[in-house]
């Protein structure tokens, strides 16, 4: 059995797709997740997956007393840590929240990692620490601007970790800053499935293939981009986790590193609905209104560091995205338990 891994929110969309990339790259992936945004059924898809059930732990990473006993139980070799609340709309209203869980659970996770002498650690971040960026393909060193509370949990907790790794270079982190996830597993057992409402564009456009929801809202189409709608750097899901895989690579040769996973490559949101309807062959009813607020025209990411740092590229392409987001659609069987 390979390196262990812990992955909070290993449950959770992003973390079950890296729990399976790290099995195939030959680690021994455990999951701590409290379920509080995750299937149930989740655990039993990974094992049908990857031909044997991955270890779950049912737990939350603001109990100290619960990760010292699951850092006691294990030699984690590094962590990945995913596990935090992430609508931007709900940290509006409710701030506190996000900073208990997104900053006081970080600060829980990295006590508990120092008292157990584990210093590797992978940390999700977003493109969102950029705001509104001045420059695009957006290079790592754009200045940070939070546009809301969640956006300003992930600027803390970077700075939380250059602080950390100032005071003790024992300590190695690897920032990866995501742009726009999406798609599934190419065997449509996992993928994303929000409860509620989307709020994001492409598991809205997906609801909206299946008939359960009416139509899309296209928020704007008078920006200064091509078609006049919104531009985003969507990167698969699968490519997103192996990225995952290459930075633990270099954080176990001591080698530290923050940077954007994304493409480098923009589409609108009408090329977006286009690219879906070609996957679904359904088409797509959609309807311009208002700008959203806090949105910006175009947000892509500058890749040249990834490439570098990580020997990190995205493989798949928009069509996989679509393709592989229809065929997780289509095959839920609607049991939730
Ligand atoms: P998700 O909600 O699907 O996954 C997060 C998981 O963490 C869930 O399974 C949830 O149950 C678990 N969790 C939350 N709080 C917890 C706690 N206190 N203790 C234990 N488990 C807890 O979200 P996701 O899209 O997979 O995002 C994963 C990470 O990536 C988050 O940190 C998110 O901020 C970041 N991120 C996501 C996006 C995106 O568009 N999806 C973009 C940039 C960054
Ligand atoms: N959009 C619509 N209609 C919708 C939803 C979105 O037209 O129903 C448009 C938006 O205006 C934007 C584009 O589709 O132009 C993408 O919007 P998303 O909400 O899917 O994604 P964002 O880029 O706004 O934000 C997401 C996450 C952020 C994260 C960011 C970068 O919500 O938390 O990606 O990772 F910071």
């Amino acid at each position: 059995m390979g390196d262990a891994i812990l992955v909070t929110g290993g449950a959770g969309y992003i973390g079950s797709h890296i729990v399976v990339a790290l099995h195939e790259a030959g680690y021994a992936p455990v999951i701590l997740d409290n379920f509080n945004n995750a299937r149930r059924d989740v655990p039993a898809r990974l094992a049908r997956i990857m031909g044997r059930a991955p270890q779950v732990i049912e737990g939350d990473i603001r109990d100290a007393a619960c990760l010292d006993r699951v850092f006691g139980a294990h030699d984690f070799a590094g962590v990945i840590h995913l596990a935090a609340h992430k609508a931007v709309g709900e940290s509006v209203t409710k701030p506190l929240a996000y900073f208990e869980n997104n900053v006081g659970g970080f600060l829980t996770l990295l006590g508990a990692m120092a008292r157990a002498g584990c210093k590797r650690l992978v940390f999700s971040s977003s493109a969102t620490v950029y705001g509104a960026a001045d420059e695009t393909p957006t290079p790592e060193t754009a200045p940070h601007h939070a546009m809301n509370p969640y956006g300003r949990t992930k600027i803390i907790c970077e700075e939380i970790l250059e602080d950390l790794c100032a005071a003790d270079p024992e300590w190695a982190v690897g920032v990866l800053r995501y742009f726009n996830p999406a798609g599934a597993h190419g065997s449509g057992l996992i993928g994303e499935d929000p409860a509620d409402i989307p709020n994001n564009l492409m598991p809205y456009i997906a609801k909206v293939a299946t008939g359960e929801l009416a139509k899309i809202s296209v928020f704007g189409d008078d920006y200064d981009t091509p078609d006049g709608t919104g531009v985003r750097d969507y990167i698969h899901v699968e490519d997103l986790a192996e990225g995952h895989v290459l930075s633990l690579a270099q954080l176990q040769q001591g080698k530290g590193h923050l940077v954007n996973l994304g493409t480098g490559r923009g589409y609108s949101v009408l090329e977006m609905i286009a690219a879906y309807q070609r996957a679904s062959n359904r088409h797509l009813p959609y309807e311009i209104v208002a700008r959203r607020e806090g949105d910006v025209a175009v947000c892509c990411a500058k890749t040249e560091q990834a490439r570098d740092l990580l020997g990190f590229d995205a493989k798949r392409g928009l069509d996989e995205m679509c393709a592989s987001s229809w065929a997780w659609m289509q095959a839920q069987d609607g049991s939730k338990d």
